[in-house]
């Protein structure tokens, strides 16, 4: 294997692979320090690594140069159509003017006192039972029931749209490909019925996101149904998956840091810095994929057109060169807010108002039922690769 390609190191590590919690961090640590650029040819295709701060955020910032027609490095053949990510330029812009209406801080409130009801009502089903596995009995379900209402359907469907979204997210990193694509097949069955039944019965478009989409306008021309049906799964897998593995790296942290839990308690006007410091802290989506569209060099290192580039979320959040101290938890972090975990530029999250306001209810409601938890002393946990999660965690508490 070669051990450099031009001035930069090669990097054989297998993002995809699943290891011990944080443990693709340790990876991500470690490549940064050893060099601003690698090459990484431990997936299927080759691509750069930038691992440094300024270097990943001036990426995000340059789309022209680095495109969306790839979104991850590790899986550049894109499987899934995914609407507004593959977009670009004034196409992305009109797309977007059309679905962040619903997103905005302000439409985000209006779902805040369903979301609270529901977060206390699960929390206080569990409360009894002194233990649970807080991923499969709290972190799947909860962020599906705010999302479903979200778009007027019935929390209930979650029992089904959880595994299937389970399968689509196992075969986007190397799982089995046909049960990915069987589970994506049924949930664009699922939101076409959806989509149907808002043509015969539009509710109101200002409330009803689906109801805006039909009657959306773009150059003066309605919306497609397949564009229609991309954004729903779109958002589902966008919004659910990251969500329930924000949950798990936040309690498995608290579990095992009794300081900063208590502090939370003491003082719940610290969460929402909380959540800003958890998202830097743990970045989920690790990396955002992108295409070098012209030849390009940044300090020595020369990109082809056609390559593909690592923008690095993961190793630019703990970048002492702007994070100091940045392995540790620190609340009211100065210049936390500037963390890449929502990524950054025109492609920055849709859903970051409604994952903040969802993660900081989730805070406060637990904390208030159940104060003190512990991780079960059995537990054995896995992180998995690609788009990180804790694929369990069993927590246990006293009555
Ligand atoms: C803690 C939770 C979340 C994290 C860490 C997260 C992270 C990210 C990141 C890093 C990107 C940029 C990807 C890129 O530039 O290629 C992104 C984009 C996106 N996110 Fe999120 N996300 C979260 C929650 C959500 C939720 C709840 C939704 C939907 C309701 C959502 C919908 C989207 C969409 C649609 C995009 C693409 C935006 C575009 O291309 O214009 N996300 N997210």
């Amino acid at each position: 294997m070669r051990e450099s390609v031009g001035r930069c190191p090669v990097s054989h590590t297998d993002y995809r692979l699943a290891t011990p919690p944080a443990g693709h961090y340790a990876f991500l640590d470690r490549e940064r320090e050893e060099s601003r650029f690698l090459w990484n040819d431990g997936a299927d295709t080759g691509f750069w690594m930038l691992t440094r701060y300024d270097d990943v955020l001036q990426g995000f910032q340059n789309p022209e140069t680095f495109t969306n027609d790839i979104t991850s490095a590790l899986n550049p053949q894109r499987g899934i159509d995914l609407l507004p990510q593959r977009l670009g330029g004034e196409e992305h812009a009109k797309l977007r003017r059309v679905i962040n209406p619903y997103f905005s801080p302000t439409a985000v409130r209006r779902m805040e006192r369903f979301a609270v009801d529901r977060c206390a009502e699960l929390v206080e089903e569990l409360a009894p039972r002194g233990a649970c596995d807080f991923v499969a009995r709290f972190a799947l379900r909860y962020p599906t029931d705010v999302f479903l209402v979200s778009l007027g359907l019935p929390p209930s469907d979650g029992e089904f749209f959880v595994p299937w979204v389970e399968d689509v997210f196992g075969g986007f990193f190397g799982g089995a490909q046909n049960k990915a694509r069987a589970a994506s097949d049924r949930i664009m069955d699922y939101f076409a019925d959806l989509v149907a039944e808002r043509r015969a019965r539009p509710l109101d478009p200002r409330e009803d996101l689906v109801s805006r989409l039909v009657e959306a306008r773009i150059d003066e021309e309605p919306m497609p149904d397949r564009d229609i049906l991309t954004v729903c799964m779109t958002l589902l897998l966008a919004g659910l998956d990251t969500t329930r593995s924000a949950l798990g790296y936040m309690f498995w942290h608290l579990a095992r840091h009794d300081e900063d839990r208590r502090a939370l308690i003491a003082d719940p006007g610290l969460i929402p810095a909380a959540v800003e410091e958890f998202i830097r802290l743990y970045p989920l989506v690790i990396q955002a994929g992108r295409e070098v569209s012209r030849q390009v060099d940044i300090d020595g290192l020369t990109m082809e057109a056609g390559d593909v580039v690592w923008l690095g979320i993961g190793s630019a959040n703990r970048d002492p060169r702007k994070f100091p101290d940045p392995d540790r938890f620190v609340l009211g972090r100065k210049g936390v807010n500037q963390h890449l975990g929502f990524g950054a530029g025109r492609h920055r999250c849709l859903g970051m108002h409604l994952a903040r306001v969802e993660l900081a209810i989730v805070l406060r409601e637990w904390h208030a039922r159940i104060p003190d938890y512990r991780i079960a002393p059995d537990a054995d946990l896995v992180e998995r690769g690609g788009q990180l999660t804790l694929t369990s965690l069993p927590l246990e508490w006293d009555l």
